[in-house]
């Protein structure tokens, strides 16, 4: 039921950690099943230079934040806010449709992110 990529992807996730110093982090708890997840970017000229994630989630949530690191690692921050749960899904074949709420959490803890790093140089710039 679940792709070869989302196999691969959750025996072998990519960029799976914590970056203490990081410039934005987003976490987002999923409603549907109370799994989570946070990622953390580091940030330079705009782009995203650094990428790690933790989760705390089923196989399909995992697969779906390793993917999603490598889609926006290099990213410019307005690129990184338009990748989808869509997208995600696509780049690894497909996930069953009793899945695609797991998606979910890996856009929206990326877009909290970038969100969140925006925040921090709003404040940093006003003081
Ligand atoms: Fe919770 Fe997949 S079952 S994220």
């Amino acid at each position: 039921m679940y792709s070869e990529k989302v196999m691969e992807h959750f025996r072998n996730p990519r960029n799976v950690g914590e970056i203490p110093d990081a410039d934005g982090v987003g976490t987002v708890g999923n409603p549907v099943c109370g799994d989570v997840m946070a990622i953390y970017i580091k940030v330079k000229d705009n782009h995203i230079n650094d990428i790690k994630f933790k989760t705390f989630g089923c196989g399909a949530a995992i697969a779906t934040s390793s993917m999603i690191t490598e889609l926006a690692k290099g990213k410019s921050l307005d690129e990184a806010l338009k990748i989808t749960r869509n997208d995600v899904a696509d780049k690894l074949d497909g996930l069953p449709s009793i899945k695609m709420h797991c998606s979910n959490l890996a856009a929206d803890a990326l877009h909290e992110a970038v969100k969140d790093y925006r925040k921090r140089q709003e404040k940093h710039q006003n003081g």
